[in-house]
């Protein structure tokens, strides 16, 4: 006899681990950098209107994909596709996705737990320079061994999770750490945004000024932006699709996708509000240093502000709740790939992928210093930076695409499936009229398209 697929216990518990599985790094970490990077305020608002217009509809399918095969994305495409076709090979690169994201999130993730315990025994003090907490940031890259070790306790820490069962370990553990991220970050946000010469930093952050972003390219603000809701929302590589399997068909998918993304947005929104004033206040409005911004200006930041160590070490071990509930949620489905797909125990594929997902993780860890003179995109990028690249500008919005072909289709799964399985329900209905059609199957791909082309052209051309 089959086992009985295990569901989630609550509807709150689908959305805070949805919730939790989309907000991560991408909110806490790339958020901040890349509005610093493109300008400001009118990166910021372009961002919000791709979340909408793009990251919705494509995040309602997944979940509709889900919910309808009952299956991760090992195996939906094959529920639901029509006899005969071949889309269930779409999964490898779905799969393919889930593992390179995994790649270089654990190394990060080992970042923000680093730093947590960096703050807690005081290596970071009041008077100590900028050039100081830098010089720290880079001692850290310079050292492979202690970034492994790092990686590794992110790894087996989160695949223990997962091994404790669906409610037990990874619903039970990730409501948690949500509930105390959002209420730690809103008092953070507080104490940034009073800070004296915070208000420029809200400014920056929250004024729109287009010239700033021409200056960084237009379609390169637009490519980033397109990658960057992707990479939040998780979607494009089934991430989230699971999620839909383990719920009932009581409330609609739109209803329930806008929770999520509200909670996601609320969280990368606040981010900002932490970061964008006390950037000003203490870094003479120092925001556009790429991906060291948390680890390098922050820092910096807190050693100036009173009780700055216990404000950083709550900042730390948050940010890294927000990292951990997003690898909980793609290890939960990566067990469920390899039980799905082998039919093993998921004792059996806890281990085994612990050990895969360690050793994959490798390359990212040592791109900062044994293998630094790897640099696959130009001067100065790392290994890391590849695989982000991979993974945010071109696997989550190719993969989107394929959900979307999929669900609006007649040689897919088909639009009147796709519309059916969203709309069961109680709650907000997916637009089904004309228009609405009209804009999901041409509108939407003929954008990401050409958002697509374009960013390779001015990123590479
Ligand atoms: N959605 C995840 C994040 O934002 C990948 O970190």
């Amino acid at each position: 006899m089959e086992k009985k697929r295990e569901t989630f216990a609550s509807r709150i518990g689908f959305i805070l681990i949805s919730a939790g599985c989309a907000i991560g790094l991408g909110n806490v970490w790339r958020f901040p950098y890349i509005v610093g990077q493109y300008g400001g305020a009118a990166f910021v608002l372009v961002y919000l209107m791709f979340l909408v217009v793009f990251g919705l509809p494509i995040m309602v399918m997944e979940f509709a994909n889900g919910r309808a095969s009952q299956k991760s994305v090992a195996l939906s495409y094959e529920a639901l596709e029509p006899k005969g076709s071949k889309w269930h090979l779409a999964k490898w690169f779905h799969i393919a996705g889930d593992y390179i994201l995994m790649m270089y999130y654990t190394t990060i993730a080992g970042w923000l737990l680093y730093y947590f315990v960096k703050f807690l025994r005081g290596d970071f003090h009041p008077g100590m320079t900028a050039e100081a907490s830098g010089a720290e940031f880079n001692n850290m890259l310079a050292n492979p061994v202690l970034m492994v070790v790092f990686m590794l306790i992110v790894v087996a820490l989160c695949f223990f999770i997962c091994s404790r069962g669906l409610q037990a370990g990874v619903e039970s553990i990730s409501k948690k750490m949500m509930v105390c991220l959002m209420v730690l970050m809103v008092v953070i946000a507080i104490n940034s945004c009073l800070l004296p010469g915070g208000k420029a930093g809200l400014e920056f952050y929250l004024k729109p000024d287009f010239s700033r972003m021409k200056e960084a390219g237009v379609f390169n603000a637009l490519y980033a932006a397109l990658g960057q809701s992707f990479f939040t929302l998780s979607i494009g590589i089934g991430a989230m699709s699971i999620f839909g399997s383990y719920i009932g068909k009581e409330r609609r998918l739109a209803g329930e996708s806008i929770n999520i993304m509200v909670l996601d947005t609320f969280v990368a929104f606040t981010a900002g509000l932490i970061i964008f004033p006390a950037c000003f206040a203490y870094n003479g409005g120092e925001t556009g240093q790429g991906p060291s911004l948390i680890f390098v200006t922050l820092p910096n930041v807190f050693n100036n502000m009173p009780f700055g160590r216990v404000w950083g070490a709550l900042f730390f071990i948050f940010m890294s709740f927000a990292a951990l509930t997003t690898v909980i949620a793609v290890f939960q489905n990566i067990i469920a790939f390899a039980t799905d797909l082998t039919g093993c125990s998921v004792k059996k594929a806890v281990w085994l992928n612990g050990l895969a997902i360690g050793v994959l993780s490798l390359p990212a860890v040592l791109g900062y210093n044994v293998l630094s003179g790897i640099q696959p995109l130009g001067a100065g990028s790392t290994i890391l930076d590849f695989e982000d690249f991979i993974v945010s500008n071109n696997i989550l919005p190719i993969g989107s695409l394929i959900f979307l072909f999929f669900c609006t289709r007649k040689w897919g799964w088909g639009w009147e499936n796709f519309a059916k399985e969203a709309n069961q329900g109680k709650g907000l209905r997916f637009p089904t009229g004309k228009l609405a059609k009209f804009y999901v199957c041409y509108g939407i791909p003929l954008i990401i398209l050409i958002i697509l082309v374009m960013g390779y052209v001015e990123k590479f051309l």
